[in-house]
C-alpha cells in the first residue's frame, strides 16, 4: 500500500493514527535536532518531522531529500506545537518512522509554487512540473467540474451527446483549416473541423433533436491570450426551435454552471441589439461591469467653428465619473498618446473637466465658452467632478476607438471588478459583412445562418445595398466583455442556402463540391433548427476572472502554435512523405 491517506486530509481528529503518505517533496527545513519535510500531492501538503535524537539515520536520510523527490513516509500523526492556519493540515504533522525514496528528481527549472519564476515557454516545456503547481491544478480541476456539470444540465434537458468525426471536409468558420494528408487517397486531404457545424445540422435532419458535444475544434488563425489553435466547444443543436427557445435553454445552462461551480446566482441576462452595442459601447461584446455608455455629441458640438468637430461624421464621448481632479495634464497627454497609437488610431483626444469648484478645464475652450460646456453637462447629466473624454471622426472608426478608450478608462478606474459577472445576449447581427478590400461579402457568423424571417424575401430578390442591411437570426453570449458563445437559427431550405452561398461568392460547382451533402440532406425533410457553441476554455477563464485560456488547458500551444513539450510541429521522415506522396510537392518548392 503506497498510502493510507492523501497529503491533504489529515486533521487534529486523526492524532495518534499510524499513517502512510506518498508524494513529492515540496521543501525541507533543517533545524539541527529536527528536520521538517513538506510532502505534497494534488490534495494538499503535510509536514513530516524527523528527530535526530531519536533516529539519526532516518534524519540524515531526510536531510538528503531534494525538491520533487518522490517519497513514501510511514509514521504517527501528532499535534503540531506551532500550527499553520494557512494550511488545511496545519494542525498536525507526521512523526516519521520509515522513509522510502520512490524516485529521485533533478532540480526543477523553476519553482513549483503558487508564484513561480518560470517564463511561459519554460513552463510549457516542463508542463508536467507546471501542472504540479496549485493554481494550474485548480484550473484543471475546475475545468473537469465544469464539463461534468455541463453534461448533467444538458442531460437533464434531454440532450444527447454524439461524437462527430475529426477527419472531415472543410467547415468554414472564418479561419484557415488544418489539413491532414490521406495515405489511401494520394494527393487528397482531410480538414480538421473548425467546428462540427455541418454534422450537427445533419443530425437535426436525421431526427436527433437536442444534440450536444464537448468537442475539440481546430482553427489555423493568429493566436492571442483567448485563442488557441485547438480549443474546446460545448457544441449544441436543437430542432423545431425559435431564437427564444435557444436563448432560454442556454441562459439556463450558464446560470446552472455558475450556481453549481461558483455558487453564484446570476440574474436574467439583458439583451442588446448588435447595432446598439456598437452605438453605445463601440463593440459587439461590451463589458457591462461598468456603465460609461457613449454620449453622442453631434447636435451639441457642431457649428462652433471647431473644424475638427464640424467635419466629423461622429463626435462621441464618455463621462468618467469623479475623474476631473484625478487626471493631471501629464496623465491626459499620456492618454492622448495612447489613443494615437497605431493599434487605436485616433487623431487626438478632447477632454472637458467639470471641476468640483464649478470651473471648467478643457482642450476646446477656444471654441466653446464655459456656459456652452456647462449646458452640455446639464443636458447630458454630467456632474461636478466628472470628466468628459471625446473622440471624433468617421463613425465606425470613432466608435471602435472610443470603445477601446472606454475599456482603458474602466481598467484605470478599477471598474472591472474581479468576481463581478455581467452576462449579456447580443442579438440581431447583420447576416453579411461587406469587405472593401476583397470586394466581397463574408458571413458575419457562418454561411448556414438564417436571415430573419422578414428579411428572407429581401435576400432572395434584393439588390446589393439591400444585402448589406440584412439581419440574421444570430446571437452571441458575452460575459464581462468576452465572447463566450455564438450561434444562430439555421437555413433549412435548399434554395435559401444556395442563395447564401451565391452571395458569399461560391459558384454553383464550388457550393456543390464543398457542401453538396448538406444541400442534398435539405431535400430529405430538414426540420427548422438552430444552435449555439460556447467556447469552453474561455468560459473557464472568465468564470475565474482570468484573461488567458492557456492555464485552463492541460497542454496548450504557445503564440507560434508550438507545443513546447513535445516539440511539435516537427519535420517528418522522408519515407513518411513518400508514403503520403508528398515528397514531390516538397521537391517542387
Ligand atoms: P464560433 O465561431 O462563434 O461559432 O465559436 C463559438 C465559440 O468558440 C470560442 N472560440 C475559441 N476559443 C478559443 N480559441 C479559439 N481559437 C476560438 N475560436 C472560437 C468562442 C466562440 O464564441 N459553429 C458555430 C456555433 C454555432 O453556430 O452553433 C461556431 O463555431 O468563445
Amino acid at each position: 500500500m503506497y498510502r493510507s491517506h492523501n497529503c491533504g486530509e489529515l486533521r487534529i481528529s486523526d492524532i495518534g493514527k499510524e499513517v502512510t503518505l506518498s508524494g513529492w517533496v515540496q521543501k525541507g527545513r533543517d533545524l539541527g535536532g529536527l528536520t521538517f519535510v513538506d510532502v505534497r500531492d494534488r490534495y494538499g501538503i503535510t509536514q513530516l518531522v524527523f528527530n535526530m535524537d531519536e533516529n539519526a539515520d532516518l534524519c540524515s536520510k531526510a536531510r538528503k531529500l531534494g525538491r520533487e523527490f518522490v517519497i513514501q513516509a510511514h509514521g504517527i500523526v501528532r499535534e503540531r506545537s506551532s500550527k499553520n492556519n494557512q494550511r488545511a493540515t496545519g494542525d498536525i504533522e507526521i512523526e516519521v518512522q520509515t522513509l522510502d525514496i520512490l524516485n529521485s528528481a533533478l532540480v526543477p527549472p523553476f519553482t513549483i509554487e503558487d508564484q513561480t519564476d518560470g517564463g511561459d515557454d519554460l513552463r510549457m516545456k516542463y508542463r508536467y512540473l507546471d501542472i504540479r503547481r496549485t493554481p494550474v491544478q485548480s484550473n484543471l480541476i475546475f475545468r473537469s467540474k465544469l464539463a461534468i456539470e455541463t453534461r448533467k444540465y444538458l442531460d437533464s434537458q434531454g440532450f444527447i451527446e454524439i461524437e462527430t468525426p475529426f477527419l472531415i471536409k472543410s467547415t468554414p468558420e472564418g479561419a484557415r483549416d488544418f489539413v491532414v494528408p490521406s495515405r489511401l487517397n494520394p494527393h487528397q486531404f482531410y480538414a480538421l473541423p473548425q467546428s462540427p457545424q455541418t454534422f450537427k445540422q445533419i443530425l437535426m435532419v436525421a431526427g436527433m433533436d437536442k444534440y450536444f458535444q464537448i468537442v475539440k475544434c481546430f482553427r489555423d488563425e493568429d493566436l492571442r491570450a483567448d485563442r488557441q489553435p485547438e480549443f474546446t466547444q460545448i457544441d449544441c443543436e436543437m430542432a423545431f426551435v425559435h431564437i427564444e427557445d435557444i436563448l432560454n435553454t442556454f441562459e439556463g445552462l450558464t446560470k446552472y454552471l455558475f450556481k453549481h461551480t461558483l455558487n453564484r446566482e446570476l440574474p436574467d441576462f439583458p439583451r442588446m441589439s448588435y447595432d446598439d452595442a456598437l452605438k453605445f459601447y463601440g463593440s459587439d461584446k461590451p463589458d457591462l461591469r461598468f456603465d460609461m455608455k457613449f454620449i453622442e455629441l453631434n447636435d451639441l458640438a457642431k457649428g462652433h467653428d471647431f473644424s475638427v468637430f464640424d467635419s466629423a461624421e461622429l463626435i462621441a464621448g464618455i463621462c468618467v465619473k469623479g475623474a476631473a481632479e484625478k487626471y493631471s495634464n501629464k496623465d491626459l497627454k499620456d492618454l492622448t498618446e495612447w489613443v494615437q497609437r497605431p493599434q487605436i488610431g485616433a487623431k487626438g483626444l478632447v477632454y472637458v473637466k467639470y471641476q468640483e469648484d464649478g470651473s471648467i478645464k478643457s482642450t476646446i475652450g477656444k471654441f466653446y465658452s464655459d456656459d456652452v460646456l456647462k449646458n452640455w453637462a446639464t443636458s447630458l447629466g454630467i456632474e461636478k467632478g466628472d470628466m468628459l473624454l471625446i473622440l471624433s471622426g468617421e463613425q465606425e472608426k470613432t466608435r471602435k476607438q472610443l470603445g477601446e478608450l472606454r475599456l482603458e478608462m474602466g481598467r484605470k478606474e478599477g471598474l472591472m471588478v474581479q468576481g463581478d459577472f455581467k452576462p449579456l445576449w447580443v442579438i440581431d447581427f447583420p447576416l453579411l459583412e461587406w469587405d472593401e478590400e476583397s470586394n466581397r461579402f463574408f458571413a458575419m457568423h457562418h454561411p448556414f445562418t438564417s436571415p430573419k424571417k422578414e428579411d428572407i424575401p429581401k435576400m432572395m430578390n434584393g439588390d446589393h445595398q439591400t444585402m448589406k442591411n440584412l439581419k440574421a437570426d444570430a446571437y452571441d453570449l458575452v460575459i464581462n466583455g468576452v465572447e463566450i458563445g455564438g450561434g444562430s437559427i439555421r437555413i433549412h431550405d435548399r434554395d435559401l442556402q444556395s442563395k447564401n452561398f451565391d452571395l458569399l461568392g461560391f459558384t454553383k460547382e464550388e457550393a456543390e463540391h464543398q457542401f453538396g451533402f448538406l444541400l442534398g440532406a435539405f431535400e430529405y425533410g430538414a426540420p427548422p433548427h438552430g444552435g449555439i457553441a460556447f467556447g469552453f476554455d474561455r468560459l473557464c477563464a472568465v468564470m475565474n476572472g482570468q484573461s488567458s485560456i492557456r492555464d485552463f488547458i492541460a497542454f496548450p500551444k504557445n503564440n507560434q502554435g508550438r507545443d513546447m513539450m513535445i516539440d511539435a510541429p516537427s519535420t517528418i521522415h522522408a519515407s513518411q512523405l513518400d508514403e503520403l506522396r508528398l515528397s514531390l510537392t516538397y521537391k517542387d518548392l
